[in-house]
């Protein structure tokens, strides 16, 4: 979703706002703008498209100018094009923003600008903020800012300029900005990808903040215009971690990280057969577990029900974050929430947690970037430490979540004081090898991938523990391949989906050893006797499985509670090789964005 970089210091800024651009691009966007200042010269270029298409190097040559500002948009009022682009000025050219986030209540405050006689170019809700600080501005910036802002229903990361000001003035509220402490230069994003290749120090602005920066120093400010302190952080991880390595992918690249991503949550967390965790809430209370999420975590979220309900027997309920904030939920002080976010910014998981803290109940966060809004506001928290995520595609941080979750259930069922299963607890430690073992398939499914890769629709069926990992698999075809395709529980597939089934119809099983093999075993009957082509996942040797299936995927066997784990890599793989083999964007599919910071 929308990204903000800038840069105040004594380097040439053009450079240094596109290549953190290109940081940016993870996040999904359609268009992009750079703003840099020189000499009381406003360079202003913005466009639709990539940063490619609207950066030419020949362009940036005579750009001088140490203070500058980026954005890439994500739109959500106008269309994407130049004009909606940002950067956006005031009427006079004088004052340039960029913002992040969404004006609630712009219709109003654009009437009363277009009657004191503002001219709007673009159909944002951001460019109000141009306006609006041009009003009330009368030599000093951050006053302005300030007075605008009060003004303002909404949520905002905002970055300013005035074309004579050697600073930039910077406010948010419920949209991540961060700040880069360098020598003699400060950076500003939304989030911290841009600015470890020259700092990893950093101030995570809080909710009402307004900061001043300038090249050598800040300051920053509340609402009332008292001066307030924000600690200075450093970011453990480094630059090297948001490279390719050679992948053709960062999908790709993460998919193949997932051995170590595992053994990164399961660090110190298991030790002498007893989980550690801190985790801040009282076992005694405990009624009830809700769970918040959106996407990709909202699917970990499932998985966690069943290993939640059947490790701790404490039921557990799961729901769409953007659903929980507007449903007046019954939860209270016995529930413990907990939010599943690999980014920590997503609005309505956000949104969600913020309900629950107004009713009293205690949060847990299971999120992966450490320092994220989340992160910080849950009472306590599991982080997934899988490292920086780049792909739009969630794949190692859904699979790391999926054994946080599973780490929760066993303390909860320790807290409760009955003995953890010893066999889980060792097979969780062999299960990164044998996610090697599934990954050393990936030749094998980039041939069922050629086969398939002109497929108009995708059934994906699993049953039990398992059924998530169906919606999974679908939604990861859907968002990389833009190949329609539907998760089902594999019995509910005879009351609808069955009509669908033909000779056209790829059917991928999810038939692993378990509970619920049998029943699997006869919904794959259903489908062969329809004429579907039917692809299995499975860990058996089973001659049905062989007769039934038109192509095999063999998988290295565990424990039903760590199937979805391992069940999850071949689909994450024949996606990517069928976006991939499609000459598809993997990293950067249409549409979609990696934070989605709005709701
Ligand atoms: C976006 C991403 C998904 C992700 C979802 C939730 O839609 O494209 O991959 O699952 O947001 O994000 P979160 O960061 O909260 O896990």
């Amino acid at each position: 979703m929308c990204g903000i970089f800038g840069y105040i210091g004594e380097k040439e800024a053009a450079s240094i706002l596109v290549k953190g651009l290109k940081r940016l691009e993870y996040r999904g966007y359609d268009s992009a703008g750079i703003c840099v200042l020189n000499k009381n010269e406003v360079f202003l270029i913005k466009g639709k498209g990539s940063i490619n298409d609207i950066y030419h190097p020949e362009n940036f040559q005579d750009i001088k100018g140490t203070i500058g500002i980026a954005h890439t948009r994500w739109a959500t009022h106008g269309a994407p094009n130049e004009v909606n682009a940002h950067p956006h000025a005031d009427c006079k050219k004088e004052i340039i923003i960029i913002h992040n986030g969404i004006i609630e209540n712009y219709s109003a405050l654009r009437k009363i600008l277009e009657k004191e006689d503002h001219k709007f170019l673009s159909e944002t809700d951001s460019e109000i903020f141009a306006h609006l600080i041009e009003k009330f501005y009368s030599g000093n910036l951050e006053g302005a800012v300030s007075k605008a802002l009060k003004l303002i229903e909404g949520t905002f990361g905002l970055v300013v300029i005035h074309k004579n000001n050697e600073e930039i003035v910077v406010a948010k509220r419920s949209s991540p900005l961060i700040l880069g402490i360098g020598e003699n230069e400060i950076f500003i994003a939304s989030d911290a990808a841009p600015i470890m290749d020259y700092t990893n120090k950093v101030i995570y602005l809080e909710d009402d903040d307004i900061a001043t920066i300038k090249k050598s120093s800040y300051s920053i400010k509340n609402l009332k215009e008292e001066e307030i302190t924000r600690d200075v952080h450093e970011i453990k991880w480094n630059i090297d971690q948001i490279e390719k390595k050679g992948f053709k992918h960062f999908m790709l690249k993460e998919i193949f990280e997932q051995p170590e991503a595992l053994e990164n949550v399961l660090r110190g967390r298991i030790k002498e057969d007893l989980v550690k965790l801190t985790v801040d809430f009282d076992i005694n209370k405990l009624n009830r577990v809700v769970i918040t999420a959106c996407g990709t975590s909202w699917h970990s979220a499932l998985i966690g029900k069943h290993l939640i309900e059947k490790i701790s027997k404490i039921p557990v309920e799961v729901d769409y974050a953007s659903e929980f904030r507007y449903r007046n939920s019954l939860v209270n002080e016995n529930d413990l929430m907990i939010v599943v976010s690999q980014s920590g910014e997503t609005a309505d998981t956000l949104a969600a947690l913020k309900e629950a803290k107004s009713k009293n109940v205690k949060v847990l966060g299971i999120v992966n970037v450490v320092g994220s809004t989340i992160s910080r506001m849950v009472d306590s928290g599991i982080y997934l430490h899988a490292g920086p995520e780049i792909g739009v595609a969630s794949t190692k941080a859904f699979t790391s979540q999926v054994m946080a979750l599973l780490l929760f259930a066993l303390f909860i069922r320790q807290k409760k004081g009955l003995s953890l299963d010893k066999n889980l607890l060792e097979e969780i430690s062999s299960l990164p090898k044998k996610l090697i073992e599934v990954l050393n398939k990936s030749e094998e499914i980039k041939e069922i991938a050629e086969i398939f890769k002109s497929s108009t629709n995708f059934l994906y069926l699993g049953r039990g523990i398992n059924f998530p990992v169906a919606l999974e698999g679908a939604l990861k075809l859907k968002e990389i391949s833009y190949i329609h395709a539907e998760g089902y529980p594999a019995a509910e597939m005879k009351h609808g989906p069955i009509a669908l089934i033909d000779e056209n119809m790829p059917v991928v099983f999810l038939a692993t050893n378990g509970t619920v093999f049998e029943k699997v075993l006869s919904n794959i009957e259903e489908v062969r006797a329809r004429g579907g082509r039917i692809i299995t996942i499975t860990d058996r040797d089973d001659s049905n499985i062989k007769r039934l299936s038109d192509y095999i995927i063999k998988v290295p066997a565990t424990m039903e509670e760590l199937s979805p784990i391992i069940n999850s890599i071949p689909l994450q793989l024949l996606a990517y090789h069928i976006a991939d083999l499609k000459g598809l964007d993997v990293d950067r599919p249409r549409n979609l964005a990696k934070s989605v910071t709005v709701e």
